[in-house]
């Protein structure tokens, strides 16, 4: 059967620089193994669950206590977060709109892998730019895969006003300068599968949200 994945892997490129496709007289290798054996194995569907935001909203909370919820229930994520990604794989990018894009694409790479692998992939990066969170999207729709995009919704004040890492306040003071939400566009999600309202929900019910919606859409049990 020709696999979904083969036929991701060899659409044209994106348009951008660093996405086309360098290596050639490559193929893609299937294994005797399906997604879905992987997902039966573990007793889930593998998704990606895409939370988007402004710096401070909260994506990485959510998802540290999503995590631990769907742990708890025997359910196994892993977690892709802004900040570790930008240690490891992703050093080598900043802040400009062309390494935001090539950041949010590897992500979304990284992300089917896991969900490939039969887990749920937890992205939490700012994301600020619609055509890339689609591009992700359209990656994760080429191949079967489950892509739900959580608007984790935060007024820029009360983003400004926690400012848990002290950046606002440099951004501001035009020590940051491309500071998403100051000088660097947000484009909010216009259709996202779940929409939280990080300034006037609590954390639980928002993990429950989270929840039931996988639930109902059967990705656990
Ligand atoms: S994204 O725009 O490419 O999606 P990402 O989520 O990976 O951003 O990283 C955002 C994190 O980087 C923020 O939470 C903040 O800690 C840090 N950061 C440093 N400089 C900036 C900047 N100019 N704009 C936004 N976030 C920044």
């Amino acid at each position: 059967m020709e696999s979904l994945y083969y036929r991701a892997i060899n659409l044209p490129d994106q348009g951008t620089s660093m996405a086309e496709q360098k290596a050639t007289n490559v193929h893609w290798h299937d294994g005797d193994i399906s997604t879905e054996d992987r997902g039966a194995l573990l007793g889930q569907r593998g998704a990606t669950l895409w939370f988007t935001g402004l710096s401070g909203s909260g994506k990485s909370t959510v998802a540290v206590a999503l995590e631990q919820a769907l742990f708890n229930r025997g359910k196994l994520s892993y977690r892709l977060d802004g900040d570790n990604v930008r240690l490891g794989i992703n050093k080598n990018l900043g802040f400009s709109a062309e390494d935001r894009t090539e950041n949010i694409r590897r992500i979304g790479e990284i992300a089917k892998l896991f969900v490939d692998s039969g887990v749920m992939a937890l992205s939490s990066f700012i994301s600020p730019y619609r055509d890339d969170r689609d591009q992700v999207r359209a990656l994760h729709d080429d191949s079967g895969f489950a892509f739900i995009e959580v608007f984790i919704d935060c007024s820029l004040a009360a983003a400004e006003e926690r400012d848990p890492k002290g950046l606002y306040k440099k951004a501001r003071a035009g020590e940051i300068k491309n500071f998403t939400g100051i000088d660097d566009p947000y484009e909010e999600p216009l259709k996202p599968e779940i929409h939280l309202h990080t300034d006037k929900m609590t954390l639980e019910e928002e993990v429950e949200i989270i929840i039931s919606y996988l639930e109902k859409n059967g990705f656990i049990a």
